[in-house]
């Protein structure tokens, strides 16, 4: 592979914008986006998810099309022209799930029509979004064939690369991370390779086939919801038996072959998602999947949990709970990132409040427009103005910032803390 790669990027989020960055570092690259708000944020430099800083994208921004000059760089446009001079089309929309939890393909659909409309001989379409197995194959090929008029395998190829960047991680980024590879036949596949292992330095590993490919990642991710699940399980009984969940996980994290997870809330649009697209694909062929929706069940019950725990808490101190006041801290899905999708911290909240608990909630990551937005939460990312004292302080997330608060600022005379993540050293109540 060489210069002559035009890669064009079909959605610039979590996924996407690190990847055309890094692709831009050696290849011409259009990253192409339908939300012209964050084509107009990246243009200025500015990338709103902080998945990549300002003096890394910087350099590699470039103000006109490098497609006709063949030269490095990336170029972000909501414009279908930009990208019809690609011959490699990368996609990596969102792949959420419906209000049943079942699979969503929408964006895969749409965006795999947008490339259609611009795909020509020889081009290769590689997905990276999580799917089930077969999606790429049995869901996007046709809508690329219908739309294009070409032919699978004579006249186009695919491929699937599935992603396993670690939101606001700063350690293990995208090159650092080896990647696992797949083509539609066995040629393709070895160019897919050679083309990911050009940048990521971790390396790669190529599947032999893209069902593979597909399920190596729908399943990495459900393992990891399972392995939370048997914790939080774990942590229901030590409550009821009085016995500290993190002091029993710590004991038994000495032996050699003990997992080490920890109890807490499973949100975000991967982890808590993903294994439903596996589970819906199971059922569809006559298998219904106990373990990994047992697992999904029990992790989704863990915000109304937190919430009886802290409200039996509070009234073993006498706090009167109508009317009781509690400071949240924390409502981004995950620690040290922006992002507030699909966050169970939202959970809590909301069962508090159906105790008649008034909650304020604090996070200095996320964006109070959006908290509002999109759970009629009122947040804020600031405690300078904050001078009312609580009964109770609940963290949900382990933002680096709480590690250095000075709670008793903040709690009224025998106020309780809630620590969800264990992270408060000073403090014994924790799931
Ligand atoms: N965020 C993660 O941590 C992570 C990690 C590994 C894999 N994934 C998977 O990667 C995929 C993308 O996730 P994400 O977090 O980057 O999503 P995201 O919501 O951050 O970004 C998706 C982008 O795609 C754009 N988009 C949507 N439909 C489009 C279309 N038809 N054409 C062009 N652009 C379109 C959106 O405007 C958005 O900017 C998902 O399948 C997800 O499961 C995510």
């Amino acid at each position: 592979m060489n210069i002559q790669n035009k890669i064009g990027v079909i959605g610039l989020g979590y996924v996407g914008l690190p990847l055309a960055r890094l692709f831009a570092t050696k290849y011409s690259v259009v990253g192409f986006d339908i939300n012209q708000a964050r084509i107009a944020e990246l243009n200025s430099g500015k990338d709103s998810t902080l998945e990549v800083e300002d003096d890394v994208l910087l350099p590699v921004l470039v103000k006109e099309n490098p497609f006709s000059s063949s030269s490095k760089g990336l170029f972000c446009s909501s414009k279908l022209e930009d990208i019809k001079d690609a011959n490699i089309y990368i996609v990596t929309v969102p792949t959420p799930v419906d209000k049943h939890n079942r699979p969503d393909l929408t964006p895969l659909y749409k965006a795999s029509e947008t490339v259609g409309k611009v795909l020509k001989k020889g081009d290769i379409v590689i997905y990276e979004s999580t799917v089930y197995p077969g999606v790429t194959e049995e869901e996007c090929i046709p809508v690329l064939e219908k739309v294009s008029g070409l032919k699978f395998n004579e006249d186009f190829f695919a491929g699937y690369s599935p992603e396993r960047i670690n939101p606001g991680d700063k350690e293990r980024t995208v090159e650092k991370i080896l990647k696992v590879t797949s083509g539609s036949t066995p040629e393709i596949g070895k160019i897919v390779d050679e083309l990911y292992k050009s940048v990521i330095a971790a390396g790669t590993h190529l599947a032999p086939t893209i069902k593979v490919a597909e399920a190596s990642k729908v399943i990495e991710n459900s393992q990891r919801d399972i392995n939370i699940a048997f914790v939080n399980e774990l942590a229901k009984i030590f409550n009821l038996l009085n016995i500290d969940t993190h002091a029993v996980l710590e004991a038994a994290g000495t032996k050699w072959n003990f997992l080490k997870f920890k109890p807490g809330l499973v949100g975000g649009h991967c982890i808590g998602v993903d294994p439903f697209y596996l589970a819906q694909k199971a059922q569809d062929v006559g298998y219904y999947s106990e373990l990994i929706l047992t697992a999904r069940r029990l992790n989704d019950s863990m915000g109304q949990f937190v919430a009886s725990e802290v409200v039996k808490t509070m009234i073993k101190k006498r706090i009167n709970i109508p009317d009781a006041k509690v400071l949240n801290l924390g409502i981004t899905f995950k620690e040290n990132c922006p992002d507030v999708r699909n966050t169970k911290a939202a959970d809590v909240i909301k069962a508090l409040e159906d105790y008649s608990i008034e909650v304020t909630t604090y996070d200095p990551w996320a964006n109070p427009e959006e908290v509002m937005h999109e759970y009629g939460i009122r947040s804020t990312s600031s405690l300078e103005d904050m001078n009312e004292k609580f009964d109770a302080v609940v963290l949900t997330v382990s933002h680096n910032e709480f590690l250095n608060i000075d709670l008793s600022h903040y709690l009224k005379e025998g106020g309780i803390v809630y620590d969800v993540k264990g992270i408060l050293e000073k403090y014994d109540n924790r799931l």
